[in-house]
């Protein structure tokens, strides 16, 4: 059983630093004035201006025909996994991928698809050949396989952005064998910032694209996901069909509005802030404990993966951080993760610095 758990409650830490994940950012109060004073209606019947332009102006952002505003990642993913494979046809997916690991399996569950799962590269990469080797079809034993699916950035590999080059690879790989590719784009923002490319180029590559606005864009609730007109039709009608119809959601949609007029700016700070706490962690571990404690810093983008050997522990750093009100996560039994968020401000830095110095004077 792995032994990393996405939902590590903490009480009474109202006042932590809280890098256990991007999610946990609260709405800042004009964002909340933003909700406030939307203009909302029913989303079922197609009248809620506020979501009704978030969706075009997502479209025009990723430059796709249509976009489609859903309650969550996992429910944008299901969707679009749902709308490009029937029952019976089968994906190609990371074994360490959000879409496999931890959305329950929920293709098969609800839409008897069935998936090929491939070891990710430790630059989030499923490496080509591997995806190549995958693909099944055209024997009556076989399932048909329909879709790759990407993440970018890829939580698992440490919020590592795929290169323009690997993106280019697998959409000629997946036009030569005629399938679709789908990117769990949940920090594609982060991406798309730190290789310096728009999320309209990453869209180029692939069919459709499941972005959040709840994790480094800052909002509560919400993603977009977008593609063709006639996919997005068939994301919609199956949306509904798992309750995820809207009724007056502009109230969200106006969340996620703001997220986006300081997506640019909140990311590139995120992303920096990531590189500063990496390479602070590093530049304090003294030679005899370089082993012991390395924090990543190549393709970072807002998550920091601290390595833990020789004898330090993922919760002995966890807990030591905790005790002191800063809260990071066990990633898993050798890896602390820290996901730089817009909750963290410019002089929780050094007091996290100074928690590290303490937590080094406790190892020998
Ligand atoms: C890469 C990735 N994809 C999808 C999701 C799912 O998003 P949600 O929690 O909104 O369902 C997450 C959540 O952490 C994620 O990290």
């Amino acid at each position: 059983m792995p032994s990393v758990s996405y939902s590590s409650k903490v009480e009474n830490c109202d006042e932590c630093i809280d890098l256990r994940s991007d999610t946990v950012t609260r709405p800042t109060p004009e964002m909340r004035q933003i909700m406030a004073n939307s203009i909302v209606g029913d989303d079922v019947y197609g009248e809620d201006p506020t979501i009704n332009a978030l969706e075009e102006r997502c479209a025009k952002l990723f430059k796709k025909e249509a976009g489609i505003f859903v309650c969550s990642g996992t429910m944008g993913n299901l969707l679009a996994v749902l709308s490009h494979c029937q029952r019976g046809e089968e994906i190609i997916v990371g074994k360490q991928s959000h879409i496999h690991r931890w959305e329950q399996g929920n293709y098969a569950q609800f839409g008897g698809v069935s998936a090929m799962t491939v070891e990710i590269a430790n630059d989030g990469t499923l490496p080509l050949k591997e995806i190549e080797a995958s693909i099944r079809g055209g024997d009556s034993h076989l399932p048909t396989t329909k879709l790759i699916c990407l993440e970018n950035t890829h939580n698992w590999a440490g919020g590592k952005a795929l290169s323009r080059e690997y993106l280019r690879s697998v959409r000629e790989l997946a036009d030569h064998h005629k399938l679709k590719v789908h990117l769990d784009g949940a920090r594609v923002y982060n991406a798309a910032v730190a290789t310096g490319m728009d999320v309209s180029e990453i869209a180029s590559y692939v069919d459709s694209i499941q972005m959040c606005f709840s994790k480094g864009l800052g909002s509560p609730v919400g993603s977009i996901v977008v593609g063709e007109k006639k996919f997005i039709d068939l994301v919609r009608h199956k949306r509904k069909a798992v309750g995820g119809g809207w009724r007056q959601a502009g109230i969200l949609a106006a969340a996620a509005m703001y997220s986006l007029d300081h997506a640019i700016k909140t990311v590139t700070r995120d992303n920096k802030n990531a590189a500063i706490l990496a390479k602070g962690f590093n530049d304090r571990t003294p030679n005899h404990l370089k082993e012991a404690l390395h924090a990543n810093e190549e393709g970072l983008t807002n998550i920091v993966v601290v390595r833990c050997a020789n004898g330090v522990t993922p919760s002995q750093m966890v807990s030591f951080f905790q005790e002191r009100r800063v809260l990071f996560m066990v990633f898993d039994d050798h890896r602390v993760r820290l996901v730089t968020n817009w909750g963290l401000t410019d002089e929780h830095i050094p007091i996290i610095f100074e928690v590290y110095e303490e937590f080094i004077k406790t190892l020998h």
